[in-house]
């Protein structure tokens, strides 16, 4: 196939001759996180998600596809209703804990039961409780469908997924054209003088100017966290180290497989994972191209105010 775009081409072809690459793709459209809930008796099911969608306002429909490996899945077909838990930013650990077969994944969570008695998750940033309105065969997955009968929304900021890998929401640098503008004029706006905002404009400038070194090293965000994780936490196995990174769990098994092709990592039977000498040198050149890019910005800002500013993030780091 001729691409247009051939300068960023990283994988193309048939899904079924490269699970791993269309899965990486898959990755490149963004979601939020959602823990799928339901009870039939005593027992509980809940799933970490990413695959929920609305699909209808009216009548209101949602749904969301479950793995048909899955140890929850005869909860979720037998239960009449379940309950979609929407994620704040700050409960990537609930979504790595419902994404794991635990025995017990409720213990030590904070939820009370809805009204069809699936839990509802204290914390999150919206809830919608759903009866099972339809069900489908979706190759390896099942479709649930479920129609909403009644919702709750939250004043939080949401948790998204996107490369195989947590963020936050942040403002689109378009959405500050205005405000920029305002400013060029002389006229400043209101809303600039927000530290907070400022802090993420800077951050998401110099993590953008600092992908070209990483890609440089031929390793990418993800495959590097691994390594660092994995330098940190030698003989550790999948799951760990998608835990440790907060990485995916998919993404880290597509990670390491690149790492252990590639000789910086080695398998130690029966599961754990160690770094080589190389994994380890191509680390340090890594962490040695982030001091000399830091150095060098850095460099531009006079002593003292990088000394200032220091100590003013130091304080703002603190309660109080
Ligand atoms: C961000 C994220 C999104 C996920 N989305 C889904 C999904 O939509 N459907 C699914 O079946 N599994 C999904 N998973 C994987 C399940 O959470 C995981 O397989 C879990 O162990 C299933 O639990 P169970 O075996 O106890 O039922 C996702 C995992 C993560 C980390």
């Amino acid at each position: 196939m001729q691409h247009v775009d051939a300068a960023h081409l990283t994988d193309e072809g048939d899904p079924s001759d490269n699970q791993r690459a269309f899965r990486r793709a898959l990755g490149q459209f963004a979601t939020g996180v959602t823990i799928m809930t339901a009870c039939v008796g005593d027992r509980l099911a809940g799933v970490t998600a990413n695959s929920f969608t609305s699909v209808s306002l009216d009548p209101p429909l949602v749904l969301w596809s479950l793995e048909s490996k899955a140890q929850s899945l005869p909860v979720f077909r037998e239960a009449s209703h379940f309950a979609v838990n929407v994620l704040a930013a700050d409960q990537v650990g609930l979504s790595t804990r419902f994404a794991r077969s635990l025995p017990d994944k409720f213990s030590s969570v904070d939820w009370v039961a809805g009204r069809s008695g699936a839990p509802l998750i204290a914390g999150v940033a919206a809830q919608f409780e759903c009866a099972r309105a339809a069900e489908h065969e979706g190759g390896d997955h099942l479709i649930l469908i479920g129609k909403v009968e009644r919702f709750a929304r939250f004043e939080r900021e949401v948790l998204l997924f996107a490369h195989g890998r947590y963020g936050l929401a942040v403002d689109h640098p378009v959405a500050d054209v205005g405000r920029r503008t305002l400013v060029e004029t002389g006229d400043p706006h209101p809303l600039d003088d927000f530290l907070l905002p400022q802090l993420f404009r800077a951050y998401e400038h110099l993590s953008a100017a600092f992908e070209q070194h990483r890609e440089a090293e031929g390793l990418t965000i993800n495959q590097s966290r691994i390594l660092a994780c994995l330098a940190a936490n030698p003989g550790s196995s999948i799951e760990a180290l998608s835990r440790l990174s907060y990485v995916g769990l998919a993404t880290t098994e597509d990670a390491v497989s690149v790492l252990l092709a590639a000789g910086f990592a080695a398998m130690r039977p029966p599961a754990a994972i160690a770094i080589t000498s190389l994994g380890r040198s191509r680390l340090a050149g890594i962490v040695a191209r982030a001091r000399s890019f830091e150095a060098e910005r850095l460099a531009r800002i006079p002593a003292a105010d990088l000394a200032a500013l220091r100590r003013a993030l130091a304080a703002l780091g603190k309660d109080g």
